[in-house]
């Protein structure tokens, strides 16, 4: 069974719902990493949360705030992580073929609970095709390239 980390803030919170009631009914095992309520909350300590599961696991994550925007920039600071922030289903099927990004993060003000659906399963659905891809993954690390 595939397993998912999922988190988000109180912006998130309904549309990581939904998300999380979905892949458990198509029989992904969802580790929900919170929050649980709408009360106001701050979006890097669920991000940090979320990455460092996903990173001892080895497994995806998704990350859910208001434009999805600062999730994506705490995500980021973790080396283990490549969050990608998705608004179509061609940013998601691309963020895994071509960055293997491990952290799928989505804006609830500004995407649709159907869409994320469907930017989730091109996340989910798509693998990393390595090859070119991976020499320039392992390049983007600071102290990797040449200065
Ligand atoms: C919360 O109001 C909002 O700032 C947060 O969810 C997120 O959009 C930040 O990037």
């Amino acid at each position: 069974m595939r397993r998912i980390h999922i988190a988000s803030d109180h912006a998130g919170f309904v549309l990581k719902q939904a998300l999380a009631r979905h892949l458990n009914e198509r029989g992904c095992e969802v580790a929900d990493d919170g929050v649980f309520t709408e009360e106001s909350c701050d979006y890097p300590v669920m991000a940090h949360k979320l990455c460092h599961a996903v990173a001892r696991e080895e497994c995806l994550g998704i990350l859910v705030c208001g434009s999805g925007l600062g999730m994506s920039m705490a995500a980021n600071r973790h080396p283990e992580i490549r969050a990608a922030l998705c608004t179509t289903e061609l940013h998601a099927n691309l963020a895994r073929r071509h960055n293997n990004a491990n952290v799928l993060c989505l804006g609830a003000r500004i995407t649709g609970v159907e869409l994320a659906l469907a930017i989730v399963a091109a996340f989910l659905n798509n693998s990393f095709e390595g090859g070119r891809h991976a020499r320039r993954i392992s390049l983007l690390a600071p102290l990797a390239g040449n200065r």
